[in-house]
């Protein structure tokens, strides 16, 4: 008779305790939002623009080529191709640039210094041939993909990583510090047509003297100011 009288008692004790626990709890502190990543710039050349340069900020990504809905999601200004310095890009971080027209290429970015790019090519435009010069210099790169919507490109979307080692310091190499290898890529435009695998191989040497020694006749554009000493160490990698 007694046991029941005596579980309850416990139960109601437990209860009891159970509640001072809940009350005594303090709730978590709200934890602070991560920052949202940051915007990416987007670079495309612009006929309905007069011809000129649409330099986006873009909060996410643009399907490839997507004028209109970049025009619409991202924050764009019009920069006349007249004021582009040539090879005037120095991107520390990611790039995207859509390609309707050669100009763009040739007038801006080569020569220029890009870490991280995403090409793409839109429309025949971008690759009606000829497409003299073939090549394309970049300073700096370390990842590029490659987008291309040619009909009958049987590789539409190609990425290729060139070098996970140190980043490319665009300020210039820090006290102390050995300066960082004057890196130079030489892209084959033709790889925007999508119908080869892309492929890579790089030439490392402790001096440029050197490697210019052992090829004459590369067309080196003109380095970015504070690289291009002839006893650094240099990286040469060709794209194609
Ligand atoms: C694009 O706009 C950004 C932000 O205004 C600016 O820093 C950058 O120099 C511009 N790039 C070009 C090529 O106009
Ligand atoms: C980031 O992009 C959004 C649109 O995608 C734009 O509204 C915003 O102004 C941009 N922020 C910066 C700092 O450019
Ligand atoms: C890029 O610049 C190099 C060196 O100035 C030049 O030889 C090459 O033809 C240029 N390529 C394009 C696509 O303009
Ligand atoms: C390139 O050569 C330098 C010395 O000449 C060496 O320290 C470096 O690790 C090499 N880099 C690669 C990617 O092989
Ligand atoms: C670089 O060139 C210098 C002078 O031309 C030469 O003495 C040296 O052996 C060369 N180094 C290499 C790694 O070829």
């Amino acid at each position: 008779m007694c046991r029941p009288r005596n579980t309850s008692l416990i139960h109601t004790s437990v209860l009891f305790l159970a509640l001072v626990a809940m009350v005594g709890m303090t709730p978590p502190p709200p934890r602070p939002l991560p920052p949202p990543p940051p915007n990416s710039t987007l670079l495309f050349d612009s006929a309905l623009h007069g011809n000129s340069l649409r330099n986006c900020s873009c909060a996410s990504e643009i399907q490839d080529c997507s004028d209109t809905l970049a025009n619409l999601l991202c924050s764009c200004r019009t920069v006349p191709r007249s004021s582009l310095p040539p090879a005037g890009l120095r991107m520390q971080g990611g790039l995207t640039v859509w390609v309707h027209d050669g100009w763009l290429l040739r007038e801006l970015l080569n020569g220029s210094t890009v870490q991280d790019l995403r090409l793409s090519a839109c429309g025949r435009a971008a690759l009606s041939p000829p497409f003299p010069p073939r090549y394309l210099a970049l300073f700096g790169l370390r990842s590029l993909r490659v987008f291309s919507s040619a009909p009958g490109a049987a590789h539409p979307e190609q990425a290729l990583t060139i070098s996970p080692g140190p980043t490319w310091d665009v300020s210039g190499a820090q006290v102390g510090m050995p300066p960082a290898p004057f890196h130079v890529s030489f892209l084959d435009v033709s790889v925007l047509n999508g119908r080869s695998s892309l492929k890579a191989y790089s030439v490392n040497s402790s001096s440029a003297a050197n490697l210019t020694q052992h090829f004459p006749h590369l067309p080196l554009p003109h380095a970015p100011p504070q690289h291009g000493h002839p006893q650094q160490a240099c990286l040469l990698t060709f794209i194609y």
